[in-house]
């Protein structure tokens, strides 16, 4: 390989290495003992590690160090003359210090912020191409990830193909309306939705914790007058109010808000902040929902500053500008991040036709998750050659 290790030195904490191409890498003692990968120290099928870190010291030092005949890194460590032997290409991948180039391990998502001007640009597949082709499968889902929306044509229009589209990418996510569910208008409707009234863009079950990642919704039919959709990118609708109103933007993301959902048998209800920031001052999540807001219980002082950012953001998010505005058909199905993306919806006359949605939801991680595997998928199958 490409990475052999040609170069070695052993400190009192760490080994330094320089592989083939000229790049230097540090590894700690303690580090490479407790990420020894053989199979007393890992379970060969679990791949979960057995090793007990208590059971060395934490000054540990190896014995021996050398580069073994295929240009691997290998120790041997003191007391019971343990062996461990770290390949190249591992050593390359999971590197922390020095300046080995890796292949990144660590996945940065680069977001693509978007407004209404780029509707005609919104990552879209056909259904029978990502079923069929994992390298487009693996493209469509990566640009769902980057953009936070994505939209598939031509799906079946059978209600049970919903769960089983969203369980090609994995596990659904399980709530208070089930697994998968209908949007349809009823009588005695337990949430907005299952009306013919308009929603203002919103985002799902803000009252749980953990709201989840991604919904899917899939048009069976959509034969009413109305009904448009709407989609609008909560992050960057949030940088324009941190741009042009910070103490209002700063108040959204310090203030909890209440979000409760009621009916016979639930009472689910969460306090966040609308808008949540990361370690970096990122924008993480959006919770919105004019609907399942609850009532406002802020300091006395605080009140008519909260009603005015609410008031602030609550327009920016209203304005066309930001909105993509379309017309779902049998057989569209639009899948987005619902911690980040806003959706509605146009009111419909239920009495001219019928509108029926089914939807599902997902967690972050499955969605990721299934990147990884089609990534090694795709990697395994170049590295495999043509097929003859
Ligand atoms: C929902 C919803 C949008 C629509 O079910 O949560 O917002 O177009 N539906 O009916
Ligand atoms: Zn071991
Ligand atoms: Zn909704």
């Amino acid at each position: 390989m490409s990475s052999r290790i040609t170069d070695l030195k052993t400190g009192p904490e760490s080994v330094q290495l320089r592989l083939a191409d000229g790049s230097y890498g540090e590894f700690h003692h303690i580090w490479l003992r407790d990420n020894c990968g053989c199979q007393k120290c890992r379970h060969p099928h679990t791949q979960e590690r057995l090793f007990d870190l208590l059971t060395v010291p934490e000054d540990i030092q190896p014995a021996h160090a050398e580069i073994d005949g295929n240009g691997a890194l290998k120790l041997i460590w003191p007391g019971d003359g343990h062996v461990s032997v770290f390949q190249p290409d591992w050593l390359r991948a999971t590197c922390y210090a020095g300046d080995v180039s890796t292949e990144t391990t660590t996945e940065t998502i680069s977001r693509v912020l978007w407004d209404a001007s780029k509707i005609a640009d919104i990552p879209e597949a056909k259904y029978g191409q990502v079923c069929a082709d994992n390298g487009l499968f693996l493209d469509w889902l990566t640009a769902l990830r980057e953009w936070g929306v994505a939209l598939l044509r031509y799906v079946p229009t059978d209600k049970h193909e919903t769960l089983r589209f969203a369980e090609r990418i994995g596990p659904a996510r399980k709530t208070n309306f089930g697994t998968d569910w209908d949007v349809i208008s009823m009588m005695n409707p337990n949430s907005n939705a299952y009306t013919d009234l308009p929603l203002m863009s919103h985002t799902d079950l803000p009252n749980w914790e953990i709201p989840p990642g991604y919904q899917l919704l899939h048009c069976l039919i959509n034969e009413a007058g109305g009904g448009e959709s709407i989609l609008v990118d909560g992050f960057r609708v949030a940088n324009e109010l941190r741009t042009t109103a910070p103490d209002s933007f700063d108040l959204l993301t310090q203030i909890p808000l209440d979000f409760r959902f009621r009916d016979v048998d639930n009472d689910i209800h969460y306090r966040s902040p609308a808008i949540r920031l990361g370690s970096d001052g990122e924008i993480t999540e959006i919770r919105f929902s004019i609907a399942l807001m609850g009532a406002l219980s802020v300091p006395g002082h605080l009140m008519a500053a909260v009603y005015r950012a609410h008031r602030r953001f609550a327009a920016l998010l209203r304005q066309r500008r930001f909105e993509l505005r379309f017309r779902l058909n049998a057989g569209d199905m639009m899948l987005f991040d619902n911690r980040r993306v806003l959706h509605g919806r146009t009111a419909f006359d239920a009495s001219t036709g019928h509108r029926h949605l089914r939807g599902t939801f997902m967690d972050y991680d499955v969605l990721d998750s299934r990147i990884r595997i089609l990534r090694q998928a795709m990697a395994d199958s170049a590295a495999a050659g043509p097929k003859s």
